[in-house]
């Protein structure tokens, strides 16, 4: 899918409540955590646990998960190449405008592609785009098989299914790796409330 801009004549506006008023306001920064990994790594449930510890402190978050994301913005499509690309594409921008609008936005999407999620990088100011590399096994993945997929995929019933059929590129510089295989899932959660507090996100000592 294109990227170029189709429209003409048309002028971005900076807006006058910066960023830095908003974390004024919100007290912590805003942010994107980007969750990336197989189906099954925890990626979700890793996600919504984060979100409600920041909740629980105060914090102004907000989930963009896969599935739900495809039962409606993204509702037309798939999980041809071209679909996934243009799927991470717009929940890159998503995001984005969520992060501008002063949330820490936490994103659980597969995002197989190296390509795509640089692009989501890319798009995002300097130092706001924590990726987070859900780090699992396939084995364990398919052991835990949440949602029965991984058997119909070696059944053959699901085309293109990640890990099995479809690719996935693992990140090469995350800014944090949580492997959900070898710790609990409130191990994981404390790393990274503790990247947030380093990275000045969060206020130090909340
Ligand atoms: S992505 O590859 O485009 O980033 P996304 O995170 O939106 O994928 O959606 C992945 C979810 O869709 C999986 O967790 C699973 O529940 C479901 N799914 C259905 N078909 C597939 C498939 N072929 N490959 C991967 N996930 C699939």
């Amino acid at each position: 899918m294109s990227r170029e801009i189709k429209s003409q004549n048309i002028t971005y506006t900076e807006g006058a409540v910066k960023h830095e008023h908003r974390a004024e306001q919100n007290g912590h920064g805003a942010a994107i955590l980007w969750f990336t990994g197989l189906s099954g790594a925890g990626k979700s449930t890793l996600a919504q646990a984060v979100e409600q510890k920041l909740f629980l402190m105060g914090c102004h978050t907000y989930i963009l998960d896969g599935d739900n994301i495809r039962f409606g913005l993204n509702r037309d499509l798939g999980f041809s190449p071209e679909d996934r690309t243009e799927n991470i594409r717009r929940i890159g921008e998503v995001a984005k405008l969520m992060m501008d609008a002063g949330t820490i936005c936490l994103t659980a999407f597969i995002s197989p592609y190296i390509a795509d999620r640089q692009a989501a990088r890319e798009i995002t100011p300097e130092g706001k785009f924590i990726e987070v590399y859900t780090k699992c096994s396939l084995e364990e993945c398919e052991r835990r098989d949440p949602k029965g997929l991984y058997k119909k995929a070696r059944a053959g019933e699901i085309p293109q299914f990640t890990g099995i059929s479809a690719p996935y590129e693992a990140p090469e510089n995350p800014e944090l790796v949580v492997e959900t295989d070898k710790h609990s899932i409130g191990e994981c959660v404390d790393q990274v409330v503790a990247y947030l507090r380093e990275r000045g996100v969060l206020p130090n000592g909340d």
